[in-house]
C-alpha cells in the first residue's frame, strides 16, 4: 500500500474543486491527504471550508510579499514543513513564483475552464473564458488539467473533457456545465497521481490504466 500523498491545495475563491477533491478523499477514492490550503484571499469561501473541516490553511497576501523570489521562498518553506508531494491549483489567481515551480517540477497541476491551448493565458479566467467561447462561436467548451510551468496555462495537458456548446447556451450555462466537468477530471487526476499512475515520457505526462 502506498503512503497517502500529501497535498497542498491553492485556491483564491469558492473552492468547489477543493471541496470535490476533499470529498473524494473522505470517500476513500483518493489515496491522499490535504495537508494545507493556501490562499491569497482572506475572504475566500475555500478558507471557510478548510476551517469547517479542520484543514490547516495559510493566507498569503500578495501586498505583503511583493517580491516574487521572496514570495516563492516563503511558500517553499511552508510546503517543505508540510512535506508536500503534490500541489493542486484549484482556482488560484496568483502566478506561482518560478522558484516554487522548479522546486516542485512535475508536481504542480492546475485546472483551467477551457480546452487549452484555446482561451488560456493571462486575462483568461472565470466568466471571461466562457464569454470568449460564446463570442467566438466555438462548437465545444470544456476543461483541462495540466502540469504547471512558468507560463500561465501553458504546461503539458494531462486530461481534457469537452462538452458541446448549444445554441441556447450562455456564458453562465457553459460555466455550470464546465464546472461539473472540472469536478470529475481534477479529482480523477489527483487520484491517479496518488497511485503513481501518471508518469512522464519525453517530458509529457502519460496516464497509466483505464479511466474509471
Ligand atoms: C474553476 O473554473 C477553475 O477552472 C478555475 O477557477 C475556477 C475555480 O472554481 N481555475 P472553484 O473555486 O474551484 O469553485
Amino acid at each position: 500500500m502506498l503512503d497517502p500523498k500529501r497535498i497542498a491545495v491553492f485556491a483564491s475563491g469558492t473552492g468547489s474543486n477543493f471541496t470535490a477533491i476533499f470529498n473524494q478523499i473522505i470517500d476513500g477514492k483518493i489515496n491522499g491527504v490535504i495537508k494545507i490550503l493556501i490562499s491569497d484571499n482572506s475572504s475566500a469561501k475555500a478558507i471557510e471550508f478548510a476551517k469547517a473541516n479542520n484543514i490547516n490553511y495559510k493566507v498569503i497576501d500578495k501586498d505583503i510579499i511583493r517580491d516574487s523570489k521572496l514570495h516563492g521562498e516563503f511558500l517553499i518553506e511552508i510546503l517543505k514543513i508540510a512535506k508536500i508531494d503534490l500541489i493542486v491549483l484549484a482556482g488560484y489567481l496568483k502566478m506561482i513564483p518560478s522558484n516554487v515551480i522548479s522546486r516542485y517540477k512535475n508536481k504542480i497541476i492546475n485546472i483551467h475552464p477551457s480546452l487549452l491551448p484555446k482561451f488560456g493565458g493571462k486575462g483568461f479566467y472565470g466568466m471571461k473564458v466562457h464569454r470568449a467561447v460564446i463570442d467566438s462561436k466555438e462548437s465545444f467548451a470544456g476543461a483541462s488539467v495540466h502540469f504547471v510551468d512558468e507560463v500561465y496555462d501553458n504546461g503539458p495537458i494531462v486530461m481534457q473533457e469537452k462538452i458541446k456548446v448549444l445554441d441556447s447556451d450562455t456564458p453562465e450555462s457553459i460555466s455550470r456545465k464546465v464546472l461539473e466537468v472540472e469536478h470529475r477530471i481534477l479529482p480523477y487526476i489527483v487520484k491517479k497521481i496518488c497511485l503513481n499512475e501518471i508518469i512522464f515520457e519525453n517530458n509529457l505526462p502519460v496516464i497509466i490504466g483505464d479511466y474509471k
